[in-house]
């Protein structure tokens, strides 16, 4: 996840690393900017620690696949068994994929043209854009968590938040993919609304019940581009973590290196087309108590000639709203169920959450455990 930003540096002095960082951050290019002047050895910042390189090889792929769920038989009476299978995907995957959700396929073409549009234009254009300042509704940047992470990641990322301190509007957005961007946000949103009851039913609630509770609500959006890279083994598109939400639905295109910690092995979640990924985020573990699973995932670093992208909606709930804590569900909780978690506020989350590298969910959750 890519949502949020930091502009402290690590350390006041500044190491060779730290110029390097800021170098870098000042090109306000991102890593597209070091693909087309050429670079052929990735610079330091990228490379991965040789301990975590070897431990890669060590690790496989699996032949298993992401559940698909075709949600066509909402309209065949069909919604028990899509509510059966949405439980048991979310129990263990923690990710699936649907299909035939509604959302028409020229949208999520045009979609990932206007990411590849807007990253693509004279990076002049997208200066203007190049921020980490929080009040800004639309930040473009690399790596959110940049001076604070060990190793960073090869994506540029363009992340639009909805309902900041003011709301978005949509003439902030960059003019390549304006209309789009606020044509899919409204097409997400729908489908996000039905995920949501189907996920209370999976929890033996009411269908309003998630929604009621106030989960639903697009706080984020992440637009990420991943060019080539000329090292691929040595660093990642996106680093392994789970993601601070309640429920993230990814559109990815057909390019792939999306993957998933599925019983101790990374297995790709390969794109299908029309597809779109669905995954349950950590306040949702929380608030299931644990019932639903918000697992670690990552991405490759884009071995192909043409650049990846992806749009991450990321459904936070009343994100700015900071005085609304969530828990674990009180019907969900018994004497045999304890509560896993106490209860937490999403700001506070976050702000733990931003404060530092993007890791794996031991972080984000642990914290939080009774
Ligand atoms: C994210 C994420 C995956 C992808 O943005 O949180 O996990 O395939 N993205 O880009
Ligand atoms: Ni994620």
């Amino acid at each position: 996840m890519v949502l949020s930003d930091d502009t402290k540096t690590s350390s006041e002095n500044g190491s060779e690393i730290d110029r390097e960082r800021k170098a870098f951050d000042d090109t306000k290019a991102g890593v597209k900017g070091l693909v087309d002047a050429g670079v052929v050895n990735i610079p330091r910042t990228f490379i991965r620690p040789p301990g975590e390189i070897a431990e890669e090889l060590t690790t496989h792929q699996g032949k298993l696949q992401v559940p698909v769920i075709d949600l066509d038989g909402i309209r065949y009476n069909k919604l028990e068994d899509i509510v059966d299978q949405v439980r048991a995907a979310s129990e263990t995957w923690g990710f699936f994929q649907v299909i035939n959700h509604g959302i028409p396929l020229h949208l999520m073409e045009e979609m990932i043209e206007g990411v590849h549009k807007f990253n693509e234009q004279d990076v002049e254009v997208k200066k203007p854009f190049y921020t980490r300042e929080p009040t800004r509704n639309v930040r473009f940047n690399s790596n959110f968590d940049l001076y604070h992470s060990r190793t960073a990641s090869w994506r540029d990322t363009l992340a639009i938040f909805t309902s900041g301190t003011k709301s978005l509007e949509p003439n902030e957005l960059p003019k390549v993919c304006r209309d789009t961007i606020m044509e899919y946000i409204k097409e997400v949103s729908k489908l996000g609304e039905t995920l949501f009851e189907i996920l209370s039913m999976a929890l033996g609630l009411k269908p309003e019940y998630l929604k009621d509770m106030g989960c639903f609500n697009i706080y984020g959006v992440a637009c990420n581009y991943y060019p080539h890279c000329p090292q691929p083994e040595l660093t990642l598109g996106a680093k392994r973590h789970s993601d601070p939400s309640f429920l993230t639905i990814l559109l990815q295109d057909q390019i792939g290196g999306l993957q998933v910690f599925y019983e101790n092995q990374w297995t790709d979640v390969n794109p299908i087309s029309g597809g779109l990924v669905v995954n349950i985020g950590d306040f949702l573990q929380v608030i299931s108590n644990d019932k639903l699973k918000s697992v670690d995932h990552r991405v490759a670093a884009n071995v192909h000639a043409t650049s990846r992208v992806s749009v991450a909606c990321f459904f936070t709930g009343h994100a700015t709203e900071t005085q609304k804590p969530f828990g674990p569900i009180k019907e969900l909780i018994s004497e045999e169920n304890r509560p896993v978690y106490r209860e937490f506020l999403v700001g506070e989350y976050f702000s733990k959450y931003f404060s530092k590298e993007l890791e794996g969910k031991s972080a984000g959750l642990k914290q939080f455990e009774i």
